[in-house]
């Protein structure tokens, strides 16, 4: 299926991503902090088919060798058909050369061991919101 990338935050209906974010338990933040955080990243993706937005993602960057992906979600009748896949092949164009890290959400991690990650061994991290750590993952 041929489905349209957008690589820009140009035009985005933000109720829509918020919705898709709201349907698989990703909205965590206010809608105005996820619009924020879009246009402030380094690389932001975008899926269509036809003129519905069916998924997206973007990447945190210094632009020259560590980058971090978020916030990768497709609508939930659409899993499976290969577009989390699409959406890092995406971003990870756009990274070339960099190394890369995420959080993967509780139960995901398969996704991405698929999409060439790996778990860390020493990864750490501090989160504003303590109840965060939960969500993101860690147990103490
Ligand atoms: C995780 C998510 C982005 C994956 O997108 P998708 O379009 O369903 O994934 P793909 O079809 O590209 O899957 C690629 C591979 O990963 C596997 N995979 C996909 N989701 C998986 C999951 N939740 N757990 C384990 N494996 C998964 C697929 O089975 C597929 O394997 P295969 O190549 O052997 O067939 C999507 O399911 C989603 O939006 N989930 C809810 C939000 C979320 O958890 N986002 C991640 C935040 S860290």
């Amino acid at each position: 299926m041929a489905y349209r990338i957008q690589e820009t935050c140009q035009g985005i209906d933000w109720d829509a991503v918020y919705a898709i974010m709201d349907s698989v338990r990703m909205a965590s933040h206010s809608l105005e902090q996820v619009r924020l955080a879009f246009e402030n990243s380094y690389r932001v993706v975008f899926v269509f088919d036809g003129g519905e937005l069916i998924g997206f993602g973007r990447a945190v960057s210094d632009g020259a060798y560590e980058a971090a992906i978020y916030d990768i979600a497709v609508r939930p009748e659409r899993h499976a058909g290969g577009l989390g896949t699409l959406i890092l092949d995406t971003l990870h164009a756009g990274l070339e050369g960099m190394d890369t890290i995420l959080f993967a959400m509780p139960g995901v991690e398969d996704f991405y061991r698929k999409n060439g990650y790996a778990k860390m061994l020493t990864g750490m991290a501090k989160f504003a919101r303590p109840q965060r750590m939960r969500e993101k993952g860690f147990t103490d």
